[in-house]
């Protein structure tokens, strides 16, 4: 029987090994750990791939979205919207830069819900924080609108979703600011903890720059209180290196998807995310295959006894099923999607064959 574990960490290195220890030889024998070329060199590569203006490479995404809300000046009893659907970092982030964060329901498209928004805003609203998650852009245009028609700010968690796009336009570069996460399991991932901020204006990417690195400008002129928050020299060495062949990794995941939708769209009993479409306005990077399914525990046991791992995102919760976090409210489309979602294998060591063997077992477990 094949064994097809929902993803696997050390083939993360153990694949490329020798590619990647003469990275690191080559920038840890420089001596060049902290704040040095190949970390200024990743940022200018990573803005100019989205397109963004700068980017300020921090600790991880949830750091980057700290550090932009204190950078624009979230004051406590500052409201911002999120989807319920995203991790907890999106709701953590907001409260410990002294805001206050506020769910709203998913839409169709699991994505966060443009009515809702507008049911949520209250005066002390100030922003919107839509997470692009699955590595799917939401529809920007109807969020764009509200913000707008509000004037509320944007700003994106776009952890998930390094290089979607919307109508041409690349996730992170909607708003404000958004953060990007390369965690080791991100379609972009380093060997550890990092991530990046994309900003657009000059005097915030000051700012954000100043915060993450103790107050002090690029210039090492202290200019306000700040932390340490840094991308390690060694790990943007590794991730420039990976940037290069990103396109290709994000075509072999729109491949796994089509390969998906080809084989199982027949079924009644799941929904699957949408076509990889050329076409369309998104143009998605798969970061996950999240699907809902009737009967959803069941399948999840009978492909494990297949030896095909999947994974319920977030452990089953959205950010209002955290009672212990003060949340008390009722998502009926959150609610339906958590008891339904589940996400199938969606990486680089899946081959197509593990596809098939997937595919079949899921219609054996319909048809049993
Ligand atoms: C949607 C989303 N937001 C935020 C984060 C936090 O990213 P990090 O682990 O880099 O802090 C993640 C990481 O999984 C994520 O998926």
């Amino acid at each position: 029987m094949k064994n097809i574990p929902f993803f696997e960490y050390p083939k993360l290195w153990n694949d490329y090994k020798y590619e990647y220890s003469s990275i690191i030889d080559k920038v840890a024998s420089s001596g060049g750990f902290i704040l040095q070329k190949e970390l200024s060199n990743f940022e200018i590569d990573l803005a100019q791939f989205t397109g963004a203006n700068y980017s300020v490479g921090v600790g991880n995404a949830t750091d980057a979205m700290e550090i932009f809300l204190e950078a624009i000046g979230l004051k406590k009893g500052d409201e911002i919207i999120i989807s319920s659907h995203t991790m907890l970092a999106t709701a953590s982030a907001i409260k410990v830069a002294g805001g206050t964060p506020v769910p709203v329901d998913i839409g169709d498209d699991n994505l966060i819900c443009p009515k809702s928004i507008e049911e949520a805003i209250t005066p002390n609203t100030v922003g919107i924080m839509p997470t692009q998650l699955n590595g799917r852009v939401c529809d920007m245009d109807k969020i764009k609108k509200i913000s707008q028609k509000n004037s509320l700010f944007i700003v994106e968690d776009a952890a998930q979703a390094l290089g979607a796009r919307f109508k041409g336009q690349h996730a992170g570069t909607f708003g404000l600011a958004s953060c990007i996460s390369f965690f080791p399991a991100k379609v972009l991932g380093c060997f550890g903890d990092a991530g990046a901020v994309l900003v657009n204006d000059k005097n915030l990417y000051h700012k954000i720059f100043q915060i993450h690195d103790h107050g002090r400008d690029l210039d090492g002129e202290v200019k306000r209180w700040g932390r340490n928050s840094r991308l390690d020299n060694i790990q943007a060495a590794i991730l420039s290196h990976k940037l290069k062949t990103y396109n290709k990794v994000v075509e072999r995941r729109r491949a796994i998807a089509q390969m998906y939708q080809d084989l199982l769209k027949d079924l009644e009993e799941i929904q699957l995310p949408p076509y990889p479409n050329k076409n369309s306005d998104h143009f998605d990077v798969y970061q996950n295959y999240e699907i809902t399914a009737d009967k959803r525990d069941e399948l999840k046991n009978y492909l494990n006894e297949k030896n095909i791992g999947t994974l319920i995102q977030w452990g089953g919760k959205g950010i209002h099923h955290f009672q212990n976090l003060g949340f008390n409210q009722v998502l009926p489309n959150t609610d339906k999607f958590f008891k339904r979602c589940i996400m199938l294998p969606m990486n680089l060591f899946v081959s197509n064959d593990d596809i098939d063997y997937i595919c079949k077992s899921i219609k054996e477990f319909y048809r049993k």
